[in-house]
């Protein structure tokens, strides 16, 4: 198992969840966050904006089916702009079903 992190432009993420929905991939968690990537934020006129709201998606996934949920991010995700975000995939030791006590891949 894996987990997808994907930090994404907020007005992005209804369009990306809508995608890993019709996909067969309804599970996930949101939260919004504010971060910088190389630029090192944003300057407008005299303000200099040190970290952007993103929206960052958590979805935890079996192996095979990494490549089809980071294809869909990335295709949702894009404008192709500065800013478009980051996905970062990490190894998952173990999931369990709280309601069940079922254990691994069965729970996703
Ligand atoms: N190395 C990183 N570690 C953790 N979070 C990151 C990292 N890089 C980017 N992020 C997160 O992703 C968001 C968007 O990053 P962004 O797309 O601007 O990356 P970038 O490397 O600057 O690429 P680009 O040149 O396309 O803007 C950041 O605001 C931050 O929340
Ligand atoms: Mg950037």
């Amino acid at each position: 198992m894996k987990m997808i992190v994907a930090i994404l432009r907020p007005d992005r993420l209804k369009g990306v969840e809508d995608r890993l929905k019709e996909a067969g991939f309804p599970s996930l968690t949101e939260f919004s966050v504010r971060g910088r990537g190389r630029q090192k934020g944003i300057t407008i006129g005299d303000m200099h904006y040190e970290k952007l709201p993103k929206s960052c998606l958590l979805i935890a996934a079996k192996d095979g089916d990494v490549k089809t949920i980071t294809g869909i991010v990335t295709d949702a995700g894009k404008t192709g702009h500065i800013g478009d975000g980051k996905i970062f995939v990490i190894d998952v030791e173990e999931a369990i079903r709280i309601r069940t006590g079922e254990q691994g891949e069965a729970t996703l």
